[in-house]
């Protein structure tokens, strides 16, 4: 049972279906929060477009049948909203020791600073990848793409404000402080970074950012179905609509890969090239030779596993225990969902080797999260890998092994190959460069990011897509860029 569907308050200046109208302190807040927020986007969202018009969707209600609408939009002038999935009435706490209890509509007063937490983690990585992204839009390979890279940028901006609602609206003052260092923090920045790793790295090129959308979104992915678990109902409505959008960005990610290689493949087979290592004979078509994708396949997949925090984890067992943040799909798991008395195998490095040990399944649900992680994310490779086949060209996309390239966790003090072979120090620096990007790589990569803003063109290494946006055709104008 459902109540609450789809009454979207469009006219003020922040659409909501929370009705904010009704709660002037809150409405108040996110009001005075507002123009520092534009400022944020201004200085901090894609640089060269903010003049041009975007066809973007906008999301203009909760029913899953018809939640968006496309446009036009300029996009400092998008309309970013607070959206929350229906309440259900009479839902329940689904896991932890307040399971079977209803759940909450006000924060329980003894997990306050831990939600607080979670919720400022997860809102921080959200304006973080658009400052990644910002310097992308003046290389993009087709008007199509650019336009679904604005499409993530400004849904990304939506998830901040869906995360800043929450801290205005269920934490005082010190939910606005958060708010506002949401806005003070900087990706890459020595001094203020961003709270997670990945989302201070750069995002140098589109195969990158294809990378990111695909990899480091799909932990987004993660983690918003473990909140969409948490007994805090309205995190829990929040990012169950977060969600419907954060699917977009990880087809942008697939398609971008399977187009790259599609093209790859394409031009080695019109060239008569049947050997995927000819690395240089490839490179001459003015395609990313296949081996070079897979070492950013390994770059971008070794960084979001560091994502999930240290493999065992008393942050991951209180918060679970407390009902606070679930596990992937957790009310479709049949067991206790309590756990107190489970184990789960962990690989950990034990007497110098990789081996996999029980450990307490609460304190190894950063490990479990990461498993689902890895399933999942290697449905699109079997995709890609599909599409090199149609080819009849000997190469496959694998992903490396969880102790590769790691800075966070049980393997961070170790070096390993992709097949988890320990190496040492001497080895790795010999190794380093065959799995992955080196500085040749990266040079070849820029030298191909030639933007193509031609309707209806695709630049010289990536396939034009099957279907357009929105059902439009392949010459659709989907940015009408402005003169700067
Ligand atoms: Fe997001
Ligand atoms: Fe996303």
């Amino acid at each position: 049972m459902t109540i609450n569907i789809a009454a979207v308050d469009y006219d003020g200046l922040i659409p909501n279906n929370v009705a904010l109208g009704d709660d002037p302190r809150v409405k108040r807040a996110l009001e005075k929060w507002h123009p520092g927020y534009i400022d944020w986007w201004n200085d901090m969202g894609p640089e060269g477009f903010q003049a041009s018009l975007v066809y973007l969707r906008t999301a203009i209600s909760v029913d899953p049948k018809g939640w968006a609408k496309f446009d036009y939009v300029r996009m400092p002038e998008y309309r970013w909203g607070v959206l929350l999935a229906p309440q259900h009435t009479d839902r329940k706490i689904p896991f932890g020791r307040h399971k079977g209890e209803p759940a909450w509509q006000e924060v329980p007063g003894e997990y306050r600073a831990m939600l607080r937490r979670l919720i400022v983690i997860q809102g921080d990585t959200e304006p973080a990848s658009v400052e990644q992204q910002r310097h992308l839009g003046k290389t993009a390979p087709s008007l199509y793409d650019m336009r679904n890279l604005f499409q993530v940028n400004v849904e990304e901006g939506r998830h901040l404000w869906a995360m800043v609602y929450l801290l205005q609206k269920y934490f005082g003052t010190d939910g606005r402080e958060e708010a506002e260092a949401l806005l003070q923090r900087r990706s890459g920045h020595p001094d203020t970074p961003r709270m997670l790793g990945a989302f201070n790295e750069k995002t140098p090129d589109w195969l990158s950012f294809f990378m990111f959308t695909y990899f480091t979104d799909r932990d987004g992915k993660m983690q918003l179905e473990a909140l969409a678990q948490s007994g805090f109902d309205p995190l829990s409505r929040t990012c169950r609509f977060m969600l419907t959008e954060e699917a977009h960005h990880m087809f942008v990610g697939e398609t971008g890969v399977t187009r790259v290689i599609q093209r790859t493949c394409e031009a080695m087979k019109a060239a008569g090239i049947t050997d995927p290592y000819d690395i240089a004979a490839v490179r001459k078509l003015g395609v990313i030779d296949l081996p070079t994708i897979q070492k950013k396949a390994n770059l971008h997949f070794s960084l979001t596993l560091d994502l999930f925090g240290n493999e065992i984890s008393t942050n991951a067992a209180n918060a679970f225990h407390a009902g606070l943040k679930g596990r992937y799909r957790e009310d479709r798991l049949k067991d206790d969902h309590q756990l107190e008395h489970d184990t789960y195998p962990v690989l950990r490095l034990i007497d110098g080797k990789i081996q996999s040990e029980d450990v307490s399944a609460l304190s190894a649900l950063n490990m479990r999260l990461r498993d689902d992680y890895v399933v999942d994310a290697n449905v699109g490779v079997g995709r890609w890998n599909k599409v090199i086949e149609e080819f009849g060209i000997p190469f496959q996309i694998k992903l490396p092994h969880v102790a590769f390239h790691r800075h966070i966790g049980e393997f961070s003090g170790i070096h390993a190959d992709v097949n988890g072979t320990l190496l040492s120090e001497a080895e790795w620096t010999q190794k380093r460069n065959d799995y992955l990007p080196s500085d040749g790589d990266k040079d070849f990569i820029e030298s191909l990011m030639q933007p193509q803003f031609e309707t209806g063109q695709f630049a010289s290494w990536i396939a034009p897509p099957k279907v357009g946006i929105d059902n439009k055709p392949g010459d659709f104008e989907y940015v009408k860029i402005a003169d700067a």
